[in-house]
């Protein structure tokens, strides 16, 4: 993959909009794809399958090659089989919803499914009692196929799995699990919204009988989903929503539906989301889904590889690269995950995601907060990849850590160098002291800790301003300086609580931003 050209294609990229490692949550767009967006409402804003004028015609033209291109895509032959809808989480509950379940029936999932595809079946345990049962997945979060045997019976009726979780990557053997649970006469619900960007997919031969997927981590338009679905599966289910465009013929007191995948899609449609999605599956089908999942992999080695010696540094998974799709998560000792997510975009211009991914569950049962996670895509360099591992070293071994040093002694003299936002948009500093021993020593203070730092503050230095040395692909990132920016940081006692400053020191050892911030009038 010739990944600069590969780059030229995306607007974001040429305006050096900033690293991008967040594509698990939603990608960036080609040129391609907003053309086509554009191209839709400068040219034909009409609907699709109702009025027949030109406009209209071209509309329901363009909404069929959709379909073919993902039949195609996904190596299946009836584009019938594939229904639009707002993003995977609308085709998960549009799934959930509609096959026949009753009281009792039990459902399988994993036990690090995103809420997607947890919280429907959550609320039919309560609305229609159904049962549910967990795969217990091993230590490093990878998928037990064993533990996935015990959870089957003949009272399975639906087996609902992640392709790849969001935070660990790890993928489910999919196609192992619907043989397993087409034998128990079961059928099997995909949640692909992480593998269906990542990699090739041939839905045929996977043998599940629903794939929920996004869009728009697939380079569409945002709010785009797809549920595909075996059309006797499809045939079988009940639509979510009714309306217009989902019924043949309806009269005062009675109704006939209309044939898949019309019945699913009640009213008007995205139509410039369908039609970007034809250009965006087209653009990936140009690179080839094998070169993305080699991109993706190649860009996790070296993640994996340059980060792991670095201390406090906790990964959220497995370890090997190869299990890890395009997800990277981790902690580090002394630090939240927003804190990470805040110093990585205010220090190096790398911007993750932080917090619990959606994957509540995964977290609360492993007693963990959250975690930072990088998520890479085709447009990502080795380069970038060395801007974000270089500051996430640096971060570590300059803010992690910090409980270890609260018995320091007091901060007697600050250095200011860096300073961004907090979760709450609310100004948070980070900086180095010398404490009465004369140690250097690192700390964060958020803003309401600055003022009372400021009372005992000898010097404070406005180094550089915050534009000037993000951005800076391929310069190591040494302890990068960034101007104060913190409201009256220079004027002490000018609001903000005055504290103890022989404390000031304790606070700045929690390294809690957020919690610094909350706090703040
Ligand atoms: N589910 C998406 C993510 O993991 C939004 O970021």
């Amino acid at each position: 993959m010739d990944v600069d050209s590969v780059r030229a294609d995306f607007p974001t990229i040429r305006k050096g909009k900033g690293i991008y490692l967040d594509s698990a949550c939603q990608s960036l767009r080609p040129d391609s794809v907003i053309r086509a967006i554009t191209e839709y409402y400068e040219d034909y804003p009409a609907c699709g399958g109702r009025s027949v004028h030109s406009m209209a015609t071209r509309v329901s033209i363009a909404i069929d090659e959709t379909r073919e291109t993902l039949a195609r895509f996904f190596h299946t032959k009836d584009p019938d089989c594939y229904a639009f809808t707002r993003n995977c989480t609308g085709a998960l509950n549009t799934a959930a919803y509609g096959v026949p379940l009753k009281r009792g029936d039990v459902v399988v999932t994993t036990d690090t499914e995103h809420n997607s595809n947890h919280v429907p079946w959550l609320r039919l345990q309560e609305t229609v009692g159904i049962r549910r049962r967990m795969t217990k997945s091993r230590a490093d979060g990878t998928f037990d196929l064993e533990s996935f045997h015990r959870c089957m019976d003949h009272d399975v009726k639906v087996v609902s799995v992640q392709h790849a979780g969001n935070v660990t990557g790890c993928t489910v053997p999919v196609k192992a699990v619907a043989e397993i649970a087409h034998d128990y006469g079961a059928i099997v619900i995909v949640d692909g919204a992480q593998a269906a960007p990542h990699m090739p997919i041939d839905l045929e031969d996977l043998g599940a009988d629903v794939y929920c997927m996004s869009v728009h981590k697939m380079l569409g338009p945002s709010g785009m989903g797809v549920m595909y679905g075996r059309r006797e599966v499809l045939e079988r289910m009940r639509p979510l929503e009714l309306g217009g465009g989902t019924v043949g013929l309806a009269t005062y007191d009675s109704v006939n539906l209309a044939p898949i995948p019309d019945r699913f899609e009640a009213g008007l449609q995205d139509y410039a989301g369908i039609i970007g999605t034809k250009a965006a599956l087209e653009y990936l089908s140009k690179i080839g889904m094998d070169e993305v999942e080699r991109w993706d992999l190649m860009l996790m080695e070296r993640i994996c590889s340059s980060l792991e010696d670095v201390r406090g540094l906790h990964v959220v998974g497995p370890e090997e690269p190869r299990l890890r799709g395009g997800v990277f998560s981790f902690n580090i000792d002394g630090l939240g995950a927003h804190d990470i997510g805040m110093m990585l975009d205010s220090m190096a211009g790398v911007m993750i995601r932080s917090g619990m991914h959606c994957a509540h569950p995964f977290y609360v049962s492993r007693g963990i907060d959250g975690s930072a996670r990088a998520s890479t895509y085709i447009y990502n360099t080795p380069e970038e990849i060395d801007v974000f591992t270089d500051a996430v070293r640096h971060i570590a071994e300059t803010f992690g850590n910090r409980s270890r040093q609260r018995d320091r002694g007091r901060t007697a003299e600050l250095e200011l160098p860096a300073v961004g936002r907090g979760s709450l948009g609310r100004p948070v500093a980070a900086g180095y002291g010398d404490d009465m021993s004369g140690h250097r020593q690192d700390m964060i203070i958020g803003r309401q800790q600055l003022h009372s730092a400021q009372c005992q503050l000898v010097r404070l230095r406005v180094l550089e301003p915050i534009q000037d040395v993000r951005h800076r692909l391929g310069e190591p990132v040494h302890h990068p300086v960034l101007g104060i920016v913190v409201d009256g940081a220079q004027n002490p006692g000018d609001g903000g609580e005055q504290r103890d400053p022989a404390h000031a020191h304790d606070d700045a050892g929690e390294g809690e931003l957020d919690h610094a911030d909350t706090q703040t009038p």
